[in-house]
């Protein structure tokens, strides 16, 4: 079986050859074209940009996908997509895309939930801690990108409970608009993570324990979250004196101040499920995942309860088109063409 999985819920355009061999799921090809640079401008996504973006990068990033995995479309099984969540227009584009693909080549279509497609990644490449190399179930999945902060519990079957959510802003959303705040450029994510490694400028590391922001609903009893508050905690902190009077090495210690109030409530929340729910394993994906001190973190504290932790590699913790492919393993659905429907709104 090989899936050619494609993914274009945001400013990402992707696509991805995905082959069962002995079963085992081989990784063809993975492309991925970004229209990131032309939101640096505007500081965020701009839906009509990306939309546009897309819609001149799908065929290419196609083409290229299957030259990669060395096949032609009639090589490819299924074709998998997905429908959302994600920005109308640009999910319009791989939508109709796969839509008119399925009905000229007479192929199924899969139709991948994003969030799924950023959870089942782990099932593709592992990346594994102690020593394990299977995926067990019942399982922790947390999810943070930049739209969402989802904890779930995952069985065997791939059904699942939704356990809570972001009231307010995603952790992803939560760096960019930190990032912004310390003129830091889009995506904040890896431009927080950078600073506080590195210092700015480069030579003395951000100090995790300057500033002791809040850790918002650390302690709720529920499997919510909220960034909006520590968002502005780090307002105040910018507009206080004294970080105009030592502007270049504060920002360093606030930017790893702040990854280390998201850090805890991650990693709190997410080993609060594992207990409650009584699962030797947790999954992390989304563009979040990538943070290393994240990973670093959340390893140590899986260790010392006995849990078992993956993740997906850096690149495959952003958007891609391998998630979508790798889903659709996954998931028993199968639409024809013009059952399928862009569904920004969609959630678990
Ligand atoms: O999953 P993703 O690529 O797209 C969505 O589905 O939203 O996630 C993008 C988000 C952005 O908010 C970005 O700032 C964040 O992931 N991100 C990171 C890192 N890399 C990307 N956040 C923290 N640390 C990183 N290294
Ligand atoms: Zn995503």
């Amino acid at each position: 079986m090989t899936i050619l999985g494609i993914e274009t819920s945001c400013d990402e355009t992707a696509a991805a050859v995905v082959s069962s061999q002995n079963n085992q799921l081989k990784l063809l090809s993975n492309v991925v074209a970004t229209s990131l640079q032309m939101h640096q401008k505007t500081g965020g996504v701009v839906p009509e940009v990306a939309a546009r973006a897309q819609l001149e990068s799908i065929l290419p990033v196609i083409t290229k996908a299957l030259e990669e995995a060395g096949l032609a479309l009639k090589d490819i099984d299924k074709l998998a997509v997905t429908f959302g969540p994600g920005l109308v227009g640009p999910l319009l584009v791989g939508v109709e895309t796969v839509k008119a693909l399925g009905l000229v080549l007479n192929k199924p279509i899969v139709p991948v939930n994003h969030l799924l497609g950023h959870i089942f990644i782990n099932m593709l490449e592992p990346t594994i801690v102690d020593r394990l190399s299977t995926i067990d179930f019942p399982l922790i999945a947390l999810i943070v990108s930049g739209g969402h902060t989802d904890l779930i519990c995952m069985n065997k079957d791939y059904s699942y409970k939704w356990l809570g959510g972001t009231r307010d802003d995603a952790a992803g959303e939560a760096f960019d608009k930190v990032a912004r705040l310390l003129d830091l450029g889009f995506p904040g994510g890896p431009a927080i993570e950078k600073i506080a490694k590195e210092g700015l400028p480069a030579g003395r590391q951000g100090n995790p324990n300057a500033i002791l922001f809040p850790r918002p609903m650390i302690n709720s009893g529920d499997f919510d979250f909220s960034f909006s508050g520590l968002k502005t905690a780090v307002l105040n902190v910018i507009q206080s004196t004294n970080y105009e009077l030592q502007a270049t090495s504060s920002k360093a210690d606030i930017a790893a101040s702040f990854q280390q109030a998201v850090i805890d409530v991650l990693v709190a929340k997410t080993l609060k499920a594992a207990q409650e729910y009584e699962v030797g394993q947790i999954i992390i994906g989304g563009g979040v995942a990538a943070n290393e001190e994240l990973r670093k973190q959340l390893k140590t504290n899986c260790q010392k309860m006995g849990i078992k932790l993956a993740y997906p590699s850096k690149s495959l913790s952003t958007d891609n088109g391998a998630m979508v492919a790798t889903a659709a393993f996954f998931l028993d659905k199968v639409v024809s063409p013009l059952e399928i429907q862009a569904t920004p709104g969609l959630y678990f």
